[in-house]
């Protein structure tokens, strides 16, 4: 058997089953598509509504990706579980966050769009790499420590091995990408970490290590509404793609400013900067522009600038909104949508587990 790290070719075995040149021919186009095209895994936990901060810092390049690379994005609901959501919620979020995703542009024509749990084969793969992650390194997760911190009444076993599920979510699709914030990196680390030593354990070369995919200067930071700190799920201080107009009006003009410049080209306060980083993402340049001089001139009126900026940020999330609710309502294209993923990324995944297990020593009888 070749470990060397393989990619996956996808799309291919379905509607083609009848006729052999159909199937030879779009063989063919799709292993010389995904020869040359990275793999990308990643994961987005099932908790909570996606703000615009969501949409600019990731959702919006993971758009971009997904033409470029052989592209795995699923919901992660088993790691959704660490924090025990009631049974009557679990496949509300799970099923909300996969229509958003879709509502912005995750196209699963394209990508292969999949829950977590709809997978198995990745907690066979966990547990396989369970035996070499060391309770000491996982212990020492900063991630693993704050969640200690936070939560002390809840530190489960499957908390300390969160890395290890992640790693088998991005190794099991033999990811060379993994688009990451801030706060997984170390996640990252950790799995290039367990992919090598698996390698080194066996004496393969099976797992490519992923690298972080990271978008440089692109990445934009939203601020959030309150005055400082970037765009969350707290109240008055993060926009949900859901969110009615009214309710965004409502807090695009309850958004903390100052009390205006009192001199001509004066640095603006914290608050009034987030604003205008909001307007620079959702106006036009003139708009931009316009105020920004205001500004400058001392001749601004937060009211007015308030009132563009929530419009300009309505008229960018109102179509998202409609197609999320659109999406909702459809049950007959989300279950295919997720049929179809399952299936994709199960033989991705299947693949992998049988020869791992083959590489750790199991034998047929
Ligand atoms: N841990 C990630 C988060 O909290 C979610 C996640 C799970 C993930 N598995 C992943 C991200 C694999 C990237 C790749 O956001």
């Amino acid at each position: 058997m070749d470990f060397l790290p393989q990619r996956e070719t996808k799309g291919f075995t379905k509607g083609h089953k009848g006729k052999g040149e159909e199937k030879i021919i779009s063989f063919a186009v799709n292993f010389l598509f995904t020869i040359r095209m990275d793999t990308v895994v990643s994961g987005i936990r099932s908790t909570g509504n996606l703000h615009l901060g969501n949409y600019f810092g990731a959702i919006k390049n993971f758009l971009k990706m997904q033409t470029e690379n052989n592209c795995y994005f699923f919901i992660a609901d088993y790691h959704a579980l660490t924090t025990h959501p009631k049974p009557a919620d679990l496949h509300g979020n799970i099923k909300q966050v996969l229509a958003e995703y879709l509502a912005c542009g995750i196209d699963p024509e394209v990508a292969t769009v999949f829950i977590q749990s709809d997978v198995p084969e990745v907690s066979e793969l966990y547990l396989l790499l369970n035996m070499n992650a060391y309770v000491g390194e996982l212990e020492r997760t900063a991630s693993f420590k704050e969640k200690i911190r936070m939560h002390p009444d809840n530190i489960n076993a499957a908390l300390l091995t969160y890395p290890v599920l992640m790693a088998a979510d991005i190794i099991i699709h033999k990811a060379n990408k993994v688009p990451v914030g801030k706060d997984q990196e170390q996640h990252l680390e950790m799995t290039r970490k367990f992919a090598r030593r698996f390698n080194q354990m066996y004496e393969v070369n099976y797992f490519p290590e992923p690298d972080a995919y990271n978008f440089g200067q692109q990445l934009v930071k939203i601020p959030g509404l309150d005055g400082s700190g970037k765009m969350g799920k707290s109240e008055g201080n993060g926009i949900f793609l859901s969110d009615t107009p009214q309710a965004i009006k409502k807090k695009v003009m309850s958004a903390v400013t100052d009390t205006g410049p009192t001199a001509p080209g004066q640095e603006p306060s914290e608050p009034v900067k987030n604003l205008f980083t909001l307007m620079n993402v959702v106006s036009d340049q003139e708009t931009v522009k316009f105020f920004s001089e205001k500004y400058a001139s001392c001749e601004i009126r937060y009211g007015d600038m308030k009132k563009q900026l929530a419009e300009d940020i309505i008229n960018f999330t109102e179509p998202i909104r409609l197609r999320i609710n659109d999406i909702l309502t459809n049950n007959k294209y989300l279950s295919k949508v997720v049929s179809d993923g399952a299936e994709k990324a199960r033989s991705s995944a299947s693949k992998t587990v049988r020869e791992v297990r083959e590489i750790i020593g199991y034998r047929p009888f």
